[in-house]
């Protein structure tokens, strides 16, 4: 009973970074229409990962400033929400420098044992599906919980977003829903333990 009464008081708290800089990016588009579809009660916080330097070991036990605050964030959230580009059939250099920073120094990997959920957005044909699978390999080591369904897998997206930066997909944002749905539930299971 006490355990339920935890949920009740406290929201869920989700972090969400795209990776992707881009001003206009189709993956920042998801987290925004995402932002939209919350389920209630949980709060969705978007970190931007502009400004987090390549990464440097020789600097991981003096952590750059934007690096100790997407730490902070991580480990601040019950989960976490991850929207990928695909570059050249993997994830952008940009998202595995920043997840690369956040899993250090050893013994402090922020990410450690957090659900995660992950969506992909590309005007091509397979919507960022192999960036997916690399990230899915990525998450392992980091020992994270992924969401496997629903796959938010968004094909022609320049054709699914409106130059506004709005989803104005149905579909799209019903997957998105559900994809936040069972996360919310996975975090739930996970921290009831
Ligand atoms: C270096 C580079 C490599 C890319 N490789 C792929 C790719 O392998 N598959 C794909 O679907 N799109 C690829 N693209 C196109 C991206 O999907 C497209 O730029 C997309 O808009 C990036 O996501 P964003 O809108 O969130 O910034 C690539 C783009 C760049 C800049």
């Amino acid at each position: 009973m006490m355990e339920n009464n935890k949920y009740m008081d406290k929201p869920i708290t989700i972090l969400g970074f795209a990776g992707s800089l881009r001003k206009d990016s189709y993956n920042k588009a998801l987290l925004r229409a995402a932002m939209k579809l919350i389920p209630k009660s949980t709060k969705l916080e978007i970190f931007d990962l502009e400004g987090i330097p390549p990464f440097n070991q020789d600097l991981e036990n003096r952590m750059p400033e934007k690096v100790k605050e997407f730490k902070a964030k991580i480990k601040a959230a019950n989960a976490i929400l991850i929207a990928t580009p695909e570059h050249n059939y993997s994830i952008p250099g940009v998202l595995k420098n920043a997840i690369d920073w956040a899993s250090r120094p050893p013994g402090d990997n922020s990410f450690e044992g957090k659900p995660v959920a992950i969506m992909s957005a590309s005007p091509g044909t397979l919507g960022g599906a192999r960036a997916q699978y690399h990230l899915r390999q990525v998450l392992v080591s980091l020992n994270m919980h992924a969401i496997n369904r629903p796959e938010v897998i968004v094909a022609s997206a320049d054709e699914k977003i409106d130059e506004k930066g709005n989803l104005a997909d149905e579909k799209t944002r019903k997957k998105i829903m559900q994809l936040l749905e069972n996360l919310v539930d996975w975090t739930k299971k996970l921290e009831r333990k």
